[in-house]
């Protein structure tokens, strides 16, 4: 097996930069405190790319809350892009009925990821049911979801870096940049 190239081999452009992150998130910590001051709230991870983002995020929320995890995969090859349909590999731990849900994602893309995850979470019956997404791909969605807490709009770039892979590598880095398809060849 060959080892990764470097990620500045692959990378075009940093399009949000680690002090831009370093910004805003502070400040959806700060609203989302304001918001369910008082009320109990669950953090839902989608494993593996929202780590990064929630383990930051969760540092800058003053309320106490709990955190659990979840993980989806397709149903086949190329099944997640064209109907939209995620398995769910790992449930929750915790039970959130009744409970004031908010789901932390890195990315909605076509939104078919978090539209599933939304329909298993609401058959659960939490009291609310929200979304915190870091990055919103606006114009490339083909399910309508609702986002109601957003780090940054971005256009249809292939990102990654700051919990979002390329191949599996790169999610250590603390910026979101966008690979240079001149300089990747995605493998067979
Ligand atoms: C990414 C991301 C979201 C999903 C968004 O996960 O973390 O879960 O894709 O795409 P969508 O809106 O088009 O459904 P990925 O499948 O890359 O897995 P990962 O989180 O393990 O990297």
């Amino acid at each position: 097996m060959s080892l990764p190239r470097p990620y500045e081999e692959l990378l075009s452009e940093v399009l949000v930069t680690e002090e831009q992150l370093k910004k805003r998130i502070p400040e959806l910590g700060a609203q989302i405190s304001r918001d369910y001051a008082g009320e109990d709230l669950v953090l839902i991870c989608i494993l593996r790319g929202g780590v990064m983002f929630l383990t930051d995020l969760m540092r800058h929320i003053t309320i106490p809350h709990s955190v659990d995890f979840m993980a989806v995969s397709s149903y086949g090859a190329g099944a997640r892009e064209t109907t939209g349909q995620v398995r769910i590999t790992l449930d929750l731990t915790m039970n959130i009925s009744g409970r004031n849900v908010l789901l932390v994602e890195d990315i909605v893309d076509s939104g078919n990821t978090i539209a599933s995850v939304l329909a298993f979470l609401e058959s659960r019956q939490p009291k609310t049911l929200k979304v915190c997404s870091l990055l919103d791909k606006a114009e490339s969605r083909q399910s309508e979801v609702p986002i109601h807490y957003t780090g940054f709009v971005i256009p249809n770039k292939f990102v990654f870096g700051y919990g979002l892979d390329l191949d599996e590598y790169y999610r250590n880095l603390p910026f979101i940049g966008v690979v240079d398809p001149k300089k990747y060849t995605p493998p067979n």
